[in-house]
């Protein structure tokens, strides 16, 4: 016996060297870290247990036979979050660069089996060139496979992908399947083709960075959701979202202990919106006020400013908050904005998670380049997400709900649940002065003094529309409240909706504007 488990001792060790010292060494002078010790930094410590380890491909062409290492460029297995628990894959980039061999690929899908089944989160630590060359259709095989899995995981369970490495091909649609991208800023990079490809089909000259880096897809392309500085902050946060999400979408997101005999007054919202309807406030502080210990976890921070995403928590319940930011472009919805909220109304709506929708929007972006790149069907997406949503959704409108963004933004009318107006809320097709140079044109034109119609027709149309009560008096809004009463109104809005049950027509599938 004594031989035998020296002989499995003896693999193990030989397993835990990966690709070898000399390509550890550099994996570490690039700034980065091992697949194992991602994991361990990663997950709660003790709890990861590994599957597959002594896997080996199966390969012979370009002298394979005579190149394998146990694990085969993937470590893969269970692990607890914060005491929660996941299955997890760890890319080693020491093995062929972390590349898809058809056994890699079959101990990545055999984790999202057993994850679907037993309904726990994906979490992947990607670091590859991608599919294993040397194998050819055998590992594109492998990797279509995986978006298989990746596709029909979605919305099943939560699937967290973090990009450690030079993530090219097949490395880098997996990823954007699933539901969230972190990235670190200089060591990690996705793109379909590297610069090299890209200057010979293109005659481009690119940098990595500037073609796939994380500050290029968390702000230009919007690939990736969180751009850090370091591989420690990465797994840092994807602890911290972990805690506001379900493990799957029957199981419900862990709800924190709440003191409600506590005065939820919150004096200071009362002065946050200027007198000057014109003049912006930043949104996020609305936030920071409304969510409990003022914890929000955003989402997508650098991408499309003029909205907000992210999550916190109300009254103890994991809450996914949708919130136009005046501070960028006055709030208005454009295509990345409407994009970017559509994506993760969905997500919340899928894994069960309530909605709070802070509004203060004066419309959709005018304009031709907005127009020609689709700003009707790329704003639809928008209207449609938070139209199908069935979980609770809470909305409060801060100041402006114009026009095509007053129904779009969770309103009454597409199954808002509680809908709140504070007292600076103006609630109409358009802000006065284009609607009132629509309507009286002739008025003005033809008046003696048009300067002075113009005002008292401004004047007018402020005192008709620019408030919430044209909207209360019709049960659009079910309360006007004042700033300080929201997160009392928020809290027991959110206890209240606990048990709502809503359900969308039964059908195959929807289709969403694309
Ligand atoms: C086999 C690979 C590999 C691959 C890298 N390696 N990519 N082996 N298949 N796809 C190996 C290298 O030969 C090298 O081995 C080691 O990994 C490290 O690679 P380097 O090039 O030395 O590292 P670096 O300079 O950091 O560059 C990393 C890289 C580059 C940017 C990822 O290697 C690269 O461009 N690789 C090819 C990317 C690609 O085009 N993949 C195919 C995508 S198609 P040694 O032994 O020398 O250390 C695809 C289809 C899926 O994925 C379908 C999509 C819809």
């Amino acid at each position: 016996m004594k031989e035998k488990f020296e002989r499995l001792e003896k693999l193990r060790k030989e397993a835990l060297k990966s690709g070898g010292e000399k390509k550890i060494e550099n994996q570490h002078k690039k700034g980065k870290l091992t697949a194992r010790e991602r994991i361990e930094l990663l997950v709660d410590e003790g709890s990861f247990e590994e599957l597959d380890m002594f896997v080996t491909h199966r390969s012979t062409s370009f002298g394979l036979d005579k190149q394998k290492f146990l694990g085969d460029g993937v470590v893969t297995g269970f692990a607890k979050i914060n005491g929660r628990p996941v299955a997890l894959f760890s890319q080693d980039f020491t093995v062929f660069g972390g590349s898809l061999s058809e056994a890699h690929a079959e101990k990545i899908n055999k984790i999202m089996d057993m994850a679907m089944k037993i309904g726990i989160p994906v979490i992947g630590l990607n670091d590859s060139g991608g599919a294993r060359i040397q194998e050819g259709v055998v590992s594109l095989g492998g990797y279509a496979e995986l978006f298989l899995r990746n596709t029909l995981a979605s919305g099943v369970v939560p699937q967290i992908s973090a990009i450690l490495g030079p993530c090219a091909g097949g490395a880098v649609y997996s990823p954007a399947i699933t539901d969230f991208i972190f990235m670190v800023k200089n060591t990690s990079h996705m793109f379909v083709t590297g610069p090299n490809v890209v200057k010979t089909v293109t005659h481009e000259e690119v940098s990595f960075e500037d073609l796939g880096g994380a500050d290029t897809h968390a702000t230009k392309s919007g690939v990736a959701h969180f751009a850090l500085e370091s591989e420690i902050e990465v797994f840092e946060k994807i602890r911290n979202l972990m805690d506001y999400l379900p493990l799957n979408w029957r199981d419900k997101a862990p709800e924190k202990e709440f003191d409600f005999t506590k005065d939820l007054t919150v004096k200071e919202l009362d002065e946050i919106v200027p007198d000057n309807p014109n003049k912006p406030y930043d949104m996020k502080k609305v936030i920071e006020y409304l969510v409990d210990d003022g914890e929000f976890l955003e989402v997508h921070e650098n991408f499309a400013d003029n909205i907000i995403v992210g999550f916190g928590r109300v009254g103890g319940v994991s809450v996914g908050i949708v919130a136009n930011q005046p501070l960028s472009l006055a709030g208005v919805l454009d295509i990345n904005a409407s994009i970017k909220g559509a994506r993760f109304v969905r997500f919340c709506d899928a894994f069960g998670i309530p909605l709070l929708v802070l509004e203060d929007v004066p419309g959709f972006l005018p304009g031709t380049d907005q127009e020609w790149n689709g700003i009707i069907k790329n704003g639809a997406k928008l209207l449609f997400a938070f139209a199908e949503a069935t979980v609770p959704k809470v909305t409060v409108i801060t100041r402006k709900a114009y026009g095509g963004a007053y129904d779009v933004m969770n309103s009454k009318h597409i199954r808002g649940d509680f809908n709140y107006a504070w007292p600076s809320a103006e609630i109409a097709v358009m802000g006065p002065k284009g609607a009132v140079e629509i309507i009286f044109k002739k008025e003005i034109k033809n008046s003696k003094t048009p300067e002075d119609t113009l005002n008292q027709l401004l004047e007018e149309y402020r005192e008709r529309f620019a408030n919430p009560y044209s909207a209360a008096e019709r049960g659009y809004i079910d309360d006007v409240i004042k700033p300080s009463e929201t997160r009392t109104k928020i809290v027991n809005a959110f206890q209240l909706l606990k048990t709502k049950v809503d359900n969308n027509p039964k059908k195959k599938h929807c289709n969403i504007p694309l």
